[in-house]
């Protein structure tokens, strides 16, 4: 039903309804799409990381308006380009399952964002926090809606097409979501809320001094309170393992300054495939080789590299030409984007009930294993052990990239994989051009 009323309107090229919008006159859907493609007209205002960190520092009453109203003239502007996109999709791509999902979602953003009125007092922007907590909440499903629409898409988009456009929606969504949360971070501290943050030196949603080392370190504790759960092809029973030891080495005092969550989540996906494929490769042996995770602070960057013995990437069981085809979501390059296992995953993960506040994880992209992805426990209420999807290694690329930095995978075929992450340290990168 959803999928084919989408279609219609779809096909004559109106946008779908809104809460309040009861009148569907041909006049109001002109009045609609003539505001989209006023919003899509205008430029996204990218910032990078050191403007976020210095408007942020010395924050006053009239600086958190002024950040909150930026929030709310900038979003509308964002979406609406990603509206603009979705529209330019072929027919049989955008009524999807999923893909239809996120039209309808963002089309709902859109509108109640371009409506919501100018933020005058603190207690406006207590309101506007609280609109932004629920739009942030409703729209945890986008990435793997998107990716079990676009999955489904693959026979009719080419690879470069599918992947081009899965990358401009999935790094304007960080970009959405990173000014979101860090007015609503800067808004909770302005009044004496740092309730999330654990005391160390931040500025929003920015680490000032964000130590690298314990990064991986939280990181890897994070993945030894999951159990061992790995895609074994062999079939073997790897169940009841330990996950390998990580050693890290290099600058161990290395700090910078960057968003947490997006290192870790990178950080914590690397190790997580280093873990898995070591145990399989050396499901036979009573010892597994350690992983070693090199921490290198240079001029401009802040790299890491991680190496692993888990046999490499491209395997007999794995159909993968390229290292860098593992972050496709095209099937063409990436076959188990078209597993029924994979599309099956997508579905629960993407059909999350209504009403659940999303964890953490899920707000960042992860639902792989039985993660206790949030550190409120509330959070996770009703949340259960969540199937393999497969969007890992490309939200890995995305958040790497997003200011400007990169992610390489080397694979050393029968021995092992190096993973080389860069993140700048100096936050004078824009965020991407397709915010
Ligand atoms: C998203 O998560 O996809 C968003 O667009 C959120 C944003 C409107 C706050």
């Amino acid at each position: 039903m959803f999928n084919s009323t989408f279609a219609i309107r779809r096909l004559i090229q109106i946008p779908p309804r809104h809460p309040g919008t009861r009148n569907e006159s041909t006049a109001l859907h002109f009045y609609q799409n003539r505001q989209l493609e006023l919003y899509a007209s205008k430029e996204a205002k990218r910032l990078t990381l050191r403007q976020l960190v210095f408007f942020g520092r010395s924050m006053d009453r009239d600086r958190l308006i002024k950040s909150a109203n930026y929030v709310r003239t900038e979003l509308p502007v964002r979406i609406a380009h990603r509206l603009r996109d979705l529209q330019a999709l072929p027919y049989i791509v955008v009524t999807q399952e999923g893909v239809a999902k996120v039209y309808e979602l963002y089309w709902s953003a859109f509108e109640k964002l371009r409506r919501y009125p100018p933020v005058t007092t603190l207690s406006d922007n207590e309101g506007f926090c609280r609109f932004l907590t629920d739009i942030l909440d409703e729209h945890a499903p986008v990435i793997p809606s998107l990716s079990l629409g676009l999955s489904l898409s693959s026979p009719y988009l080419p690879p470069d097409q599918l992947d081009s456009f899965m990358r401009r929606m999935l790094i304007s969504r960080i970009s959405r979501r990173v000014l979101a949360e860090h007015h609503i971070a800067l808004s909770n501290s302005f009044v004496g809320n740092h309730r999330e943050n654990s005391g160390e030196p931040h500025v929003g949603i920015i680490f000032t001094g964000l130590n690298v080392r314990q990064s991986i370190e939280r990181c890897t504790n994070l993945l030894r309170k999951i159990p061992v759960n790995v895609d074994d092809h062999c079939g073997d029973d790897v169940e009841g393992r330990c996950w390998p030891e990580v050693m890290i080495d290099g600058h161990l005092q290395t700090e910078f300054a960057y968003i947490r969550e997006h290192l870790e989540y990178v950080v914590f996906e690397l190790l997580k495939n280093s873990m898995r494929s070591t145990i399989v490769k050396h499901r036979n042996s009573a010892t597994l080789p350690v992983i070693r995770a090199t921490i290198v602070a240079g001029a401009n960057d802040v790299g890491i590299r991680i190496s692993d013995e888990g046999g490499g990437l491209c395997t007999p069981q794995n159909s993968i030409r390229t290292p860098s085809d593992l972050f496709s979501f095209s099937h063409i390059r990436n076959a188990t984007r078209m597993e029924d296992s994979r599309l099956g995953a997508l579905r629960t993960v993407s059909s999350r009930p209504e009403g659940i506040r999303a964890t953490v994880g899920e707000q960042l992209g992860r639902w792989d294993d039985n993660l206790p992805a949030a550190p409120d426990p509330e959070k996770e209420a009703g949340v259960g052990p969540h199937p393999r999807i497969g969007i890992g290694l490309p939200m890995s690329n995305i958040f790497s990239t997003y200011f400007g930095g990169s992610l390489e995978l080397v694979s050393l075929d029968g021995w092992g994989t190096d993973v080389y992450l860069r993140l700048p340290k100096l936050g004078t990168n824009l965020e991407g051009i397709e915010v």
